[in-house]
């Protein structure tokens, strides 16, 4: 059992946290903002991750898991310190990095023997120094301590069991010593372990995400070209993916990506390229084609409406993808405020998204469940792919709605059998299936 501190109780550091203590270690979350502290002390979980409450609770219950305000209770027997605070987007793509920095220095001030401090929290390659000088400055007298970089790739929606049972672990560092420490503490997941240093670390992180964006953006452009020519996306996303060289994962053509991370991590990183004099070109066509797969569902909407204006559309999910209730960067929020621009009235359904949406859209009408969101519509365009919208009555639907008009942002209904049921069906990408 080792003594861990999270600072950090935001998606990444409370699964982080939880799932070390399900190992049996003894975790402190710590977070400056006292209500969520208050919150989880009473079992509240302020994010919506399946599983994560029960587990919560189990290790509470076991005397594994506290939370805390304190940085001094957080550390007294700390061992490690995980440093899991946001990064958000600053103005021109740049990570803002004022928590990671203010995390360090409060360690630094209050860490009052050895520590091995991890840093979690997606950073500029270089960070890692950075917070190791952050924090020599900051100390009020010299006490050893190590940081080592240990990213995250964990999924919203599935991060437990991506914690779990991950592909592999980074660690970087300059201190193999401290390196191995962390990678003991990874051990009982049975997962490889990569040890690098620092700034290789940080790159791969960034380099995965960008790398996986790269994939959506390579299979939208060629949905958008097969669209033109007439043939369907979906079946050559499966041809390809038989190649084990390329392999069938991340090649859904759609409404493109969003979410906290992708967005953020390759726009930082087209920053960091171009800060140092490189020509991020391909960061750059992905970042643009990603937003053309937005367009695509206002163009197609707008053109089997024949405009936008006073048009009733409804969306079929609002949160950037299904298991969660993460609105960041989603195509359906953007998407809204599109055709809002254009005239349009927009209601939308979400099984769990709907109370961020109706702070951060108000005028979007919400309907109760999918056949509310139905009545009267134009056209309903699905937005997110939960499971509880593949198995509609879509007969109940259709008879409900002003217009037969379904637009298909994620593929996930056969086009031959929505047309016999007499819907004017558009998918992403499926050229010889379009009605037309
Ligand atoms: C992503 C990575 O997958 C994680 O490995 C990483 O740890 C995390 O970012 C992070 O940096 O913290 P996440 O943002 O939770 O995880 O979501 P993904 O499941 O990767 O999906 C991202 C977006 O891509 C979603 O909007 C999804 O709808 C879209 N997507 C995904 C597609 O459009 N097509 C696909 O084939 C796959």
């Amino acid at each position: 059992m080792k003594n861990i501190a999270v600072v950090g109780t935001g998606y990444v550091g409370l699964v982080t946290g939880t799932c070390f203590a399900n190992l049996g270690n003894k975790i402190t979350c710590l977070d400056i903002d006292e209500e969520k502290i208050a919150r989880l002390r009473q079992g509240e979980i302020p994010i919506y991750e399946p599983g994560l409450t029960e587990l919560v609770e189990r290790n509470v219950k076991a005397g594994r898991l506290f939370f805390t305000t304190s940085y001094e209770e957080a550390l007294a027997d700390a061992e490690f310190v995980f440093i899991c605070v946001g990064t958000p987007s600053g103005v021109d793509g740049e990570a803002d990095l004022r928590y990671v920095r203010m995390a360090a220095e409060t360690i630094a001030k209050t860490m009052d023997h050895p520590l091995i401090v991890v840093n979690k929290s997606t950073v500029p390659v270089g960070t890692g120094d950075w917070v190791a000088d952050i924090i020599k400055r900051s100390q009020p007298d010299p006490i050893d301590f190590s940081v080592v970089s240990c990213p995250e790739f964990l999924k919203e929606g599935s991060a437990i069991t991506d914690f779990m049972n991950p592909d592999r672990v980074v660690l970087g560092s300059l201190d193999p010593e401290a390196a191995d420490k962390v990678a003991q503490l990874h051990l009982p997941l049975r997962a490889p372990i990569i040890v690098t240093d620092l700034r290789t670390a940080e790159m791969i992180k960034y380099a995965s995400n960008a790398f996986l964006a790269t994939r959506i953006s390579f299979i939208n452009e060629i949905a958008a070209i097969c669209e033109k020519l007439g043939a369907d996306v979906q079946e050559v996303a499966a041809g390809m993916g038989y190649d084990k060289r390329i392999g069938p994962h991340f090649l859904n053509a759609g409404l493109g990506y969003g979410g906290s991370c992708f967005p953020k991590d390759v726009k930082a990183l087209e920053h960091m390229a171009l800060v140092h004099g490189s020509h991020p070109s391909l960061l750059r066509a992905v970042m643009e084609i990603n937003r053309d797969a937005r367009r695509w569902a206002v163009l197609t909407l707008r053109e089997l409406l024949g405009g936008l204006d006073q048009r009733r559309i409804g969306l079929l999910g609002l949160a950037f993808k299904p298991n969660t209730d993460d609105l960041r960067e989603s195509p359906a929020m953007e998407i809204a405020h599109l055709l809002q621009n254009e005239g349009a009235h927009v209601c939308g359904y979400d099984p769990v998204a709907m109370p961020g949406a109706a702070q951060i859209n108000p005028e979007m009408r919400l309907a109760e469940d999918p056949y509310e969101l139905a009545q009267g519509v134009d056209a309903l365009l699905l937005c997110t792919e939960w499971d509880e919208f593949k198995n509609l009555d879509m007969v109940r639907i259709k008879s409900v709605m002003a217009q037969p008009i379904l637009v298909d942002g994620r593929n996930i209904y056969d086009p031959t059998q929505m047309q016999a049921l007499g819907f004017t069906y558009r998918g992403v990408g499926r050229g010889n299936n379009n009605g037309r």
